[in-house]
């Protein structure tokens, strides 16, 4: 038993350590107003909503949506994501609602924050 608690321990840790996917940010985080239109939020896969934001750029979209934008509160309200995680969700989103970005680096992510930073909200 002690033996296959420590196996387990070792298979589970990385993977706890290990950021979360798009996918898996939007399924926690952002579905909860993009998957029901919640606030008015874009709703996830409609393209008519997303075109116009698609076509602003992850440039636009990822430093608001670090900062929040009017009814979009901070990373979606959860302060505990990293802003890769935000901008991977970000990127499963645009894409879903007809972008074709490409999954975002950690150097993205960091002239992101600095851009949401220089940013009024
Ligand atoms: C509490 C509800 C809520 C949650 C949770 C939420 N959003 Fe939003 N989001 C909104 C609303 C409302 C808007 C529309 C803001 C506006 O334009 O007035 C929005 C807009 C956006 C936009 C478009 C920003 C722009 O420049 O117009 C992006 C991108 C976005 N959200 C990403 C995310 C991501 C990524 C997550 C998850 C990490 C998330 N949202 C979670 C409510 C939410």
């Amino acid at each position: 038993m002690r033996l296959l608690a420590l196996a387990l321990s070792l298979i589970c840790l990385p993977a706890a350590a290990q950021e979360k996917s798009g996918a898996e940010v939007y399924n926690a985080v952002c579905q909860e107003c993009h998957g029901t239109g919640k606030l008015n939020a874009p709703l996830f896969g409609n393209q008519k909503q997303w075109g116009k934001l698609v076509r602003e750029g992850l440039d636009d979209l990822v430093p608001a949506s670090l900062k929040g934008i009017r009814k979009m509160p901070p990373k979606g309200g959860n302060a505990s994501l990293s802003d890769l995680e935000v901008a991977r969700g970000v990127v499963h989103m645009a894409n879903a609602g007809g972008g074709k970005f490409a999954e975002p680096t950690p150097e993205d992510a960091a002239r992101w924050r600095a851009k949401a930073d220089r940013k009024k909200k």
